[in-house]
């Protein structure tokens, strides 16, 4: 049985506590750590843990840490975890800046400790379904791959959320870095994209609360993104619509459903519970230090990513469309 601490007991945080159930007797979490007493004192008594207001306190009884905090704290808070030869579940996204992220690749590296983003994307069924029927060309080829967020997600001005030195961007950068993950995951490489964001009635965002991107991929396929934390009302939610050469697939996160659509038909192929799937994820990690086996989410295929969304904001701010070639730590 694995000890582990979660760090950072605030809104994600309740996830990750429901997620332990589909765990069993395969981790223990014997500490819940937050600055704020009254949130780790919450956090440890449903945990069955106990509370601590320094991670540092913890460090030595556990072997893996759950990271679930601002994100301008991942990367000092995951290098003294790795160096005190921690595993690393870090919720995304990986850092703030290219330099935090090569520092935390090369930490986990050398420490030889899993180091795992939580893209929880990846693991929840629906996605994972769609991506199968994707590979296996079940439909023909995907030329046109659309994934629309809207949520409504409003900070208070002084909230770490709102700024973009503690958030790291805005809209696209928190919540965005999900689905151009996913973007890359299911295309490959990209060649060339656009982003558009503006804060136009989320004025508590200091970046942009909504969010549109487009890629192109080297196969010819197109990628759409559309996000915001500004949706009083939605009929799309969490939808992902792939178009494929003989058929559309729908998935329909936010009411557990995919769907294949040919000419007028509709079939129903899948359906499962709504949230997060967290559980899923944290069984990964849990499988990954167990086997040795580098999680799917690693921290360099993370990073691909966050070149992704640097590279579209820098484009976005000088007129230009941006170049995605070369996001490899491999490539040129
Ligand atoms: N995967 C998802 O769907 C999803 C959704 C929401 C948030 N997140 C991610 O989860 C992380 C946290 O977001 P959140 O919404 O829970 O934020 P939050 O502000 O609600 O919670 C962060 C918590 O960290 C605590 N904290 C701050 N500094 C600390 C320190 N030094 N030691 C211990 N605790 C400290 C804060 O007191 C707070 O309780 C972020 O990386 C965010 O992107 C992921």
């Amino acid at each position: 049985m694995l000890n582990v601490a979660v760090v950072g007991c605030g809104g994600m945080s309740g996830g990750y506590r429901r997620a332990f159930e589909q765990l069993g007797s395969r981790v223990r979490v014997v500490a819940a750590v937050d600055v704020v007493q009254d949130r780790a004192k919450a956090a440890a008594e449903e945990l069955g843990a106990e509370p601590a207001t320094d991670y540092r306190t913890v460090l030595d009884g556990v072997d893996a840490v759950m990271l679930i905090l601002p994100h301008h704290l991942h990367h000092p808070i995951a290098m003294e975890c790795l160096a005190a030869g921690k595993h690393v579940l870090l919720e995304k996204p990986l850092a703030i800046s290219e330099a935090e992220c090569l520092d935390l690749i090369q930490a986990s590296e050398k420490a030889r400790r899993v180091l795992m983003i939580a893209y929880c994307m990846r693991f929840h069924p629906l996605v994972v379904r769609l991506k199968e029927l994707i590979d296996n060309k079940t439909y023909g080829d995907v030329f046109q791959l659309s994934i629309w967020t809207e949520q409504h997600t409003r900070y208070p001005r002084d909230h770490w959320a709102s700024k973009a030195a503690t958030l790291g961007g805005g809209q696209l950068f928190s919540h965005g870095c999900h689905y151009i993950d996913l973007l890359l995951w299911f295309l490959g490489r990209p060649v060339e994209g656009t982003h558009m964001g503006t804060n136009y009635c989320t004025p508590w965002m200091e970046k942009e609360g909504t969010s549109n991107v487009a890629m192109k991929f080297e196969s010819g396929a197109l990628g759409y993104h559309f996000g915001t934390w500004g949706a009083k009302g939605t009929r799309l939610g969490y939808s992902f619509h792939a178009h494929c050469a003989e058929g559309m697939i729908e998935a329909h996160a936010s009411i557990g459903k995919l769907f294949a659509h040919v000419g007028d038909k509709e079939e129903l192929l899948e359906e499962c519970e709504l949230g997060k799937h967290v559980g899923n994820e944290i069984v990964h990690f849990i499988d990954c230090i167990e086997t040795g086996r580098p999680p799917l989410t690693d921290a360099r295929s993370s990073l691909q990513g966050l070149r992704a969304i640097w590279r579209l904001y820098d484009a976005e701010q000088k007129g230009v469309v941006a170049d995605l070639r070369g996001l490899g730590l491999d490539e040129s």
